[in-house]
């Protein structure tokens, strides 16, 4: 399984911007074998990163998503808009979502339904705060917004899921977590998935670590036995310090 390596540029790039990052990122790419890479640009910076990797094995996704096909929500995005702009993958849930916007576990199970059922992959965000985590409250946070996610999917066939373990208190703060506790939070939520989703979908299910993903951090991380990947923020605007992690990511996994 090939570990997912994914810029989430949050509110950063014009479309002229993100032009210019991917053509620059696009000379390191031979050196990426053995990494999925993957591009989630603004909605407005879609296109132009779609355009602009053309014939390039880097994917594109985008930060967030409706869950209805249509109708009267002024400022969403549709899932099959996504589609129509070439979109791979959809973040779901981020911290920044849940915790500044207000998204609760039962918007982002909808909005997860909605990206299955449209044949976009989720990366659905989970993590606890930094209050939660000093009480000792972190496997039960975390299952909980799992369980919300997930129960019941079964059903409907889920295809490929990517769930990103994001603790709330290492995003944008300088402060990774512990490779050591990445791991057993990791542990943990494969166990929690593995109740609610079939083998297959076990099989392929990859776990990333995110929240202050650095070029001097990504081999901690992906050498970690149940992590499958990281979802990098500050770290993958420049694309010559993005390409660089990704390299690290790369010789990580061989060695
Ligand atoms: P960060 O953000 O790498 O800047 O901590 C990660 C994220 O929010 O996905």
């Amino acid at each position: 399984m090939k570990p997912l390596i994914a810029a989430n540029w949050k509110m950063h790039k014009t479309a002229a911007e993100a032009e210019a990052f991917c053509r620059q990122l696009r000379q390191m790419e031979e050196e990426f074998n053995g990494v999925e890479v993957l591009i989630c640009p603004p909605y407005t910076a879609l296109t132009a990163v779609h355009n602009a990797l053309e014939g390039s094995r880097i994917k594109l996704g985008a930060q967030n998503m409706f869950w209805a096909e249509h109708g009267a929500f002024t400022g969403e995005i549709a899932p099959s808009m996504l589609r129509e702009w070439g979109v791979e993958y959809v973040i779901l849930g981020h911290s920044e979502r849940r915790h500044l916007f207000g998204e609760d576990d039962f918007l982002i199970r909808k909005k997860l339904e909605a990206a299955l059922s449209h044949g976009l992959k989720p990366i659905l965000c989970v993590g606890e705060t930094e209050e939660e985590r000093e009480k000792g409250a972190t496997e039960k946070v975390l299952e909980q917004q799992l369980c919300a996610a997930l129960e019941g999917l079964e059903q409907e066939k889920p295809g490929e899921i990517v769930i990103a373990y994001e603790p709330v208190w290492a995003i944008g703060t300088g402060k990774a977590a512990f490779p050591a506790d990445a791991e057993n939070a990791a542990v943990w939520i494969r166990q929690v998935a593995a109740r609610h989703l079939p083998e297959e979908a076990i099989k392929a299910l990859r776990i990333q670590y995110g929240g202050s993903v650095k070029v001097e951090n990504i081999a901690e991380f992906i050498a970690l036995p149940t992590v499958q990947g990281a979802l990098v923020g500050g770290a993958s605007l420049e694309a010559a310090t993005f390409g660089r992690l990704v390299i690290a990511a790369r010789e990580a996994v061989s060695r």
